[in-house]
């Protein structure tokens, strides 16, 4: 990761030093780099170079302003998941037509508010949903633009809580009902067909999970325009991985030149491509920097005891997630030993790292590396700790995008009963 690296030894952040925005923002602090957020986009832009194309930051892997101001100002859209988001889409800028909303349980009041502002596309992820958006948009005097998720049923061959492409879970509507789906959807009148939408999981390695994927939409696609439904655009959802612990996934540019080939052999490149990449835009570009407190040596086990903990950085509790842990400022030539890097939350599952090979005092930073994606976006006050600062890279420049928390935030809205 090129916009993170040790000279001089230490950790740097582009051109900055990361002991350095520790000591000005405190621990634990997540740092991003500008970047390299635009590097991992252009890979996509290079991607679909010469095509219909819209890449809709799907925000739920990091919606902090700072951020999604990046992807605005790169001119992403975004896919949505909630009315919270849409107002976080919104206060960047984004052109609501560049805003596409997905998610099974969207309420009359999230789509009545994506309707009045104009939202590009509703990915409509059930039969009963869809009567509901027709209901909601007549009574406001509009058409809605959906586009149907469909479940193409493959498996992406990633974490089960992570993949969402088979039969057995609650997103999209499986293979064989999308036909009868599409057919109401073009009756109802509140709504307007636009496009197909599918997404398989997250956290994607491997080619064959989308290439599979990519042939079963086109199947349905081939029914659904033969039944006389044209779908302007076709989206393929996001889910590209990112090289956590040495597993490389397959890069932006030569995966879609692939499934490129595949859309062009079957007649249908001339549709417009949407996707809707998380993870694999700004993962890689996150690091969390924590301060180690106490080194607790055990029998079985030692422990390393730093101030970040799984309310900031809960993939490894939620998970088991590898994310790599590294000294900002190694110590050559000291011994390591084996660590158990764990929070301060009262919980067994409070660990970032297991096993991993050390040399630290108190008061050393360590660097959790790819978190930028999944982790402050799924941060929680539990055990009443504040959420961490954001720092954003550009450069020699740092951006303080959060303040850290106060403890007056997390009580605020809170009542004494009188
Ligand atoms: N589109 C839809 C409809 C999604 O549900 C998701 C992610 C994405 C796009 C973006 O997927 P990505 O490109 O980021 O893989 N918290 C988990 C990941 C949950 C993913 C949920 N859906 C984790 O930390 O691994």
């Amino acid at each position: 990761h090129p916009h993170f690296a040790w000279r001089d030894g230490e950790l740097h952040v582009e051109q900055l030093r990361v002991s350095e925005l520790a000591r000005r923002h405190g621990t634990p602090l997540f740092v991003y780099s500008k970047a390299s957020m635009l590097a991992s986009l252009s890979a996509y832009q290079r991607g679909f170079a010469g095509r219909k194309s819209k890449i809709c930051y799907a925000m739920k892997a990091n919606s902090s302003l700072g951020v999604l101001q990046v992807f605005a100002q790169a001119g992403c859209g975004f896919d949505i998941v909630s009315g919270g988001e849409l107002e976080r889409a919104l206060a960047v800028g984004a052109p609501a037509r560049d805003i596409i909303f997905s998610g099974v349980g969207k309420t009359r009041a999230e789509m009545a508010r994506a309707l009045e502002v104009g939202i590009g596309c509703f990915n409509v992820e059930s039969e009963a949903e869809l009567e509901v958006l027709s209901e909601v948009a007549s009574t406001h005097g509009r058409t809605a633009p959906v586009s149907i998720r469909v479940n193409p049923n493959v498996d992406p061959k990633t974490h089960p809580y992570i993949s969402t492409g088979l039969k057995d879970n609650k997103f999209g509507i499986a293979h064989e009902r999308t036909l009868a789906a599409y057919c109401r959807a073009a009756e109802l009148p509140g709504l307007r067909v636009v496009g197909i939408d599918c997404h398989i999981g997250s956290q994607i390695t491997d080619s064959s999970p989308y290439m599979d994927a990519m042939e079963r939409v086109l199947d349905l696609v081939e029914g659904i325009e033969a039944a006389g439904i044209r779908l302007q655009h076709i989206d393929f959802g996001g889910g590209l991985g990112i090289d956590y612990q040495g597993v490389l996934p397959p890069a932006a540019d030569q995966l879609w030149s692939r499934l490129l080939a595949r859309l062009d052999a079957r007649g249908y490149g001339d549709r417009e491509l949407m996707i809707e990449p998380g993870r694999s835009l700004v993962g890689n570009a996150g690091i969390c920097v924590t301060e180690v407190l106490y080194l607790k040596p055990g029998e079985q086990k030692n422990f390393c005891i730093v101030d970040a903990a799984m309310n900031d950085l809960p993939r490894p509790a939620m998970y088991e997630a590898y994310h790599a842990i590294l000294p900002v400022k190694p110590r050559s030539g000291a011994d390591e030993s084996s660590y158990d890097v764990v929070g301060p939350v009262c919980e067994s599952g409070d660990w970032l790292g297991r096993n991993r090979q050390l040399a630290v005092q108190p008061g050393d930073l360590l660097a959790v590396l790819s978190a930028g994606a999944y982790c402050m976006s799924m941060a929680s006050n539990y055990n009443t700790r504040s959420r961490p600062a954001e720092v954003l890279v550009d450069g020699d420049r740092a951006h303080l995008i959060r303040e850290r928390e106060q403890v007056s935030d997390l009580m605020r809205g809170e009542r004494l009963v009188r």
